[in-house]
C-alpha cells in the first residue's frame, strides 16, 4: 500500500451525519469530512436514496451517449454562471485541468498564467504547476508548466495582454484560510476585464455551500469566468465540474474528454445534492453556523491562539505551535480536524453539524491546547 493512505491510526467502520467509528469501535467527531468532500455529512439519507435508485439502472454510459441524469446536473450547474456551460468529471484536480485547458485554448498566443501564493489547486501536472507549495512540487519542479505564484494583493497589477488566465481560491483552504478581501477580488474583475484574462475560481473547497452561499465568489465580489468545484458536489462521490461563461466558447475540437466524469450514477446524486442546497437552504445554515463556531473558538483564553478566521463551514484557527501536533492531540479527545499549513488547525464541518457539535470541538481544542502549553 502506498505511503500517501492512512497515517491517523484508524480504520474507519461506520458513520452516518458528523461521526464516524473506528473498527475499533471509538466515535469520532468529523470535522475532517474527507478533507471538505463529506460536506452533507456521512450517509445523508437523501443522498443515499438518490444513489439506491441510480444504481438500478446504467452507470456509466461514456461521452456519445447522453443520460437524463447527467442533463439535470448540467442544468443546475449552467445557472452558475452567464449562459453557462459546463463539463463534468471525477475530482477538484481534473475540474482544474479542464479549466486550464480550456482558459489556455480560448487565449492562444498569451503566454503568462497567474496563480496566488500559498494557492492549491490539486497534484495532477497542471495543477501542480497552479500550487505555491514547493513541498508538493519539488520532485516534478522542472516538468511543471511555467506559472507565476504572486501575493494576492499584488496580482491585479500584474495582469496585461499576454496573460491568458488568472486561477485564485476565493478563500485559501490548505494554504491557511485566509479569506479574500473584497478590494483584491474588485480589482482582479476589473484588471482581467480590462486586459481580455480569463479569471478562474477554484471553488474546490470553497464551493457548493460551504461557505455561506452557493459560490464563496458572490460572497468576496469576485466575478469570475470560469468555476471549478469538486468535493461535496456529489455528497463525496467523484465528481467535479468546471462551469464557464457560454459567450466564451468551449474546448477545440477532440480537446477534450472523459470516460466516467458525469456519469448517471454521481449525476443523480449530485441533482439530489442540488435539491437539498435549495430545500434545506444549506448555505444559509452554513453561514450561520460558521459565525457561531467562529465565536465559540474566539471565546478560548490561550495564550496559543494567534487568530480564528474563516467564511461559513471553513474554519481556521492559528495557533503559535505546530498545527499537526495539535489536530493530533484534537484526535485524541474525539475531534477529527486538519491542518492547514504548519500553524493553522482547520475545521470542515459538514451542514448537518449542530451548535453542540462546535462547542465540543472548542472544547476540545481548549484541552488541546492546554496540553500544549504544558509540554
Ligand atoms: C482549493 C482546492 N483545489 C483543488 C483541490 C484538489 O481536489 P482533489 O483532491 O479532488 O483533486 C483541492 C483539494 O483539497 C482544493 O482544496
Amino acid at each position: 500500500m502506498s505511503h500517501v493512505y492512512g497515517g491517523r491510526g484508524v480504520t474507519v467502520a461506520s458513520g452516518s451525519g458528523c461521526r464516524i467509528r473506528g473498527t475499533d469501535g471509538r466515535e469520532y467527531l468529523d470535522f475532517l469530512a474527507a478533507q471538505g468532500g463529506a460536506l452533507f455529512g456521512h450517509a445523508h439519507p437523501d443522498l443515499a436514496a438518490a444513489l439506491r435508485e441510480a444504481a438500478g439502472n446504467p452507470w456509466t454510459v461514456g461521452l456519445g451517449l447522453d443520460s437524463p441524469a447527467r442533463d439535470e446536473f448540467l442544468g443546475y450547474l449552467r445557472t452558475l454562471r452567464p449562459e453557462g456551460k459546463a463539463f463534468l468529471c471525477n475530482s477538484g484536480t481534473e475540474a482544474i485541468e479542464a479549466a486550464l485547458k480550456l482558459a489556455t485554448s480560448l487565449r492562444p498566443g498569451r503566454g503568462r498564467i497567474l496563480a496566488a501564493r500559498r494557492a492549491f489547486h490539486g497534484r495532477t501536472m497542471g495543477a501542480l504547476a497552479l500550487t505555491f507549495n514547493p513541498q508538493y512540487r519539488k520532485a516534478w519542479q522542472h516538468l511543471l508548466l511555467p506559472v507565476e505564484h504572486i501575493a494576492p494583493e499584488d496580482l491585479a497589477g500584474r495582469v496585461d495582454g499576454d496573460v491568458a488566465a488568472v486561477f485564485v481560491e476565493p478563500i485559501q483552504g490548505e494554504g491557511g484560510v485566509y479569506p479574500m478581501p473584497s478590494s483584491v477580488a474588485v480589482a482582479l474583475n476589473e484588471a482581467c476585464a480590462a486586459h481580455g484574462a480569463l479569471l478562474v475560481a477554484d471553488e474546490v473547497q470553497s464551493g457548493w455551500g460551504r461557505c455561506g452561499d452557493i459560490l464563496a465568489s458572490r460572497i468576496v465580489g469576485l466575478n469570475p469566468d470560469v468555476v471549478c468545484l469538486a468535493k461535496g458536489l456529489a455528497g463525496g462521490l467523484p465528481a467535479g465540474a468546471a462551469v464557464w461563461r457560454g459567450d466564451l466558447g468551449d474546448f477545440p475540437a477532440k480537446g477534450h474528454g472523459t470516460t466516467y466524469g458525469g456519469n448517471p450514477l454521481v449525476a443523480s446524486v449530485g441533482c439530489a445534492a442540488w435539491k437539498l442546497l435549495h430545500g434545506k437552504l444549506y448555505p444559509r445554515k452554513a453561514f450561520e453556523l460558521g459565525r457561531f463556531f467562529r465565536a465559540a473558538l474566539a471565546e478560548i483564553r490561550s495564550p496559543l491562539v494567534r487568530d480564528v478566521r474563516g467564511m461559513g463551514l471553513l474554519i481556521g484557527v492559528e495557533v503559535s505551535v505546530k498545527s499537526p501536533d495539535v489536530v493530533r492531540k484534537l484526535q485524541e479527545y474525539g475531534v477529527l480536524a486538519l491542518p492547514a499549513g504548519p500553524s493553522v488547525v482547520r475545521f470542515l464541518p459538514p451542514f448537518v453539524a449542530e451548535e453542540a457539535d462546535c462547542l465540543a470541538a472548542r472544547d476540545a481544542l481548549a484541552a488541546a491546547l492546554d496540553e500544549c502549553s504544558e509540554s
